[in-house]
């Protein structure tokens, strides 16, 4: 199984997460790419079995929060019926730019398997592994068990 792991960071704690992310598909047995969005491999991108995009809450701490830098998002090339799991990271509360990430999700036609957040506080290290292994486990469970 490939899995392509893409992400988007501006204080490094969304690409940790993806970094982690990766290691925990690559402890499962599948190769896994991971990239900023900006620098993805467009071959392995278009021919893996799972996209995972990822990207950072932006906003006003509370007030219209959103998913981070989104032009960038918009760079990817055609991902649409890619099968497809996205995350955000934030601080105070994802729940507004992860509903947001998931309409540009379903906007850019992908077919989306799953979506989590992880509360990242960029500059520090907190052990979100238990989080992560929650997220790859029903990431591969949404692919493989229905099909889609
Ligand atoms: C300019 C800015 C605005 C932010 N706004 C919010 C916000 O509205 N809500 C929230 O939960 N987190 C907010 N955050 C926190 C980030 O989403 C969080 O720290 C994230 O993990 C940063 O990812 P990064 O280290 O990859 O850049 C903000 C961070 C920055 C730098």
């Amino acid at each position: 199984m490939n899995i392509a792991v893409m992400y988007q960071s501006l204080r490094g704690g969304t690409r940790r997460a993806a970094n982690e992310i990766a290691k925990s598909f690559q402890a499962l047995g599948a190769a896994v790419g991971t990239y900023p969005v900006t620098n993805i491999d467009a071959q392995f991108v278009l021919n893996a079995d799972l996209l995972v995009i990822g990207t950072w809450t932006d906003g006003l701490f509370g007030l219209g929060a959103k998913p981070a830098q989104i032009g960038k998002l918009n760079t990817l090339p055609d991902i649409s019926q890619k099968k497809t799991s996205i995350f955000v990271t934030y601080e105070i509360s994802p729940s507004k730019s992860l509903q947001q990430f998931e309409e540009w999700a379903i906007d850019r036609g992908v077919n989306l398997v799953h979506q989590q957040s992880f509360k990242v506080r960029g500059p520090f290290r907190k052990d979100i592994s238990e989080e992560i292994e929650d997220f790859t486990r029903k990431s591969i469970e949404a692919i493989t068990s229905t099909n889609a």
